[in-house]
């Protein structure tokens, strides 16, 4: 399809093929340091490309401040992530500047690394990576790294939109899972295929022998997965988080990893990232991976794909359902 040419700023690299689509549709500006970009260089490469489209990533800090700061050019904000809370939505929507995410299009991805992440806790793969890395592997034993089975186990997911929607399903059909969970609406009974809803998190805890964080950041989750948070769970259990590190106390579960009350973690996402806390390259017990959740070719082509179609509609006076602004 022909689109009208639009002027477009991206703050990261992008997977092929969107910088050729992006080049071949308007006048783009591209970071060519696969880094993230200070203010001043936003600011800047939008100023020099005359920009409506700043494209975005889930590690720019989109802030009041910054938006402020735009020039009028700017009228739209597309960012390559579903999570949004690095960007100030009411400021957005103060200067009338529309606001795109990139739902739908990764939950299987990220619901994969959540498997991935609550297999690896469980079956200590860490462990395992380094007996056999070490050049300490001594053979088979009856005894070798026993772990948790998956398999026809329960959990609790929290967060039940699209994700952890995925990950349900993942959990009871692929490996016959007991699946609970906690959100702040209770599923439609066709969506909920028969998971068992708990109206508070701590009632989803007690009973979560595997917990999995799926819940978006927000000023009512941040910090959630707290001291009391863990001790709720039942002794032994396995916890993962594909959402945001702000979720989970650090301190927290490290205290509880140590401990043993929680026996293992498989962790995509941090606090601080990448500055992660250094306890947890200490840890045994842990599975970290570094915010993969999303990276597929598939699924990142397939992100891209939405905004700049989005971009269009937008631009053509149309609507989109993933507008958040
Ligand atoms: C998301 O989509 O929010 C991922 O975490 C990537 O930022």
């Amino acid at each position: 399809m022909q689109h009208a040419l639009c002027r477009v700023v991206v703050t990261r690299a992008l997977p092929d093929p969107l910088p050729e689509r992006l080049r071949s549709e308007g006048a783009v500006w591209i970071n060519p340091d696969d880094r993230t970009l200070s203010r001043g260089e936003i600011l800047a490469a939008i100023e020099r490309v005359g920009a409506e489209v700043m494209l975005v990533m889930a590690m720019d800090r989109i802030d009041a401040a910054l938006i402020e700061a735009l020039p009028d050019t700017v009228s739209i904000i597309a960012t390559l992530s579903v999570g949004h809370e690095h960007i100030d939505l009411e400021a957005a929507r103060a200067r009338g500047i529309a606001v795109v995410s990139t739902p739908d299009v990764l939950s299987d991805a990220v619901a994969d690394m959540a498997m991935l992440l609550l297999l690896g806790a469980a079956r200590r793969t860490h462990e395992a990576s380094q007996l056999l890395y070490g050049g300490l592997w001594g053979g088979w034993s009856p005894t070798q790294l026993l772990g948790k089975e998956v398999s026809g186990a329960r959990i609790g997911i929290f967060g039940m939109g699209r994700i952890g929607r995925a990950i349900a399903r993942r959990a009871q059909h692929g490996f016959g899972m007991d699946v609970h969970y906690h959100n702040r609406t209770r599923l439609a009974p066709e969506m909920e295929d028969k998971a068992a809803f708990h109206t508070t998190l701590d009632g989803l805890l007690y009973v979560s022998d595997f917990l999995a964080v799926a819940a978006p950041s927000t000023p009512a989750t941040k910090g959630r997965l707290n001291e009391a948070a863990f001790a709720r769970l039942p002794n032994g259990a396995v916890v993962v988080n594909v959402s945001r590190g702000d979720l989970v106390d650090d301190m927290a579960l490290i205290a509880a990893l140590r401990s043993g009350h929680v026996a293992a973690a498989g962790l995509d996402v941090f606090n601080n990232e990448p500055a992660i806390n250094p306890d947890y390259l200490t840890l045994p017990n842990v599975f970290l991976q570094p915010h993969q959740g999303s990276s597929t070719m598939r699924t990142r082509v397939r992100m891209g794909e939405l905004l700049l179609d989005s971009v269009h509609r937008l631009r053509a006076g149309g609507t989109v359902s993933n507008r958040l602004v």
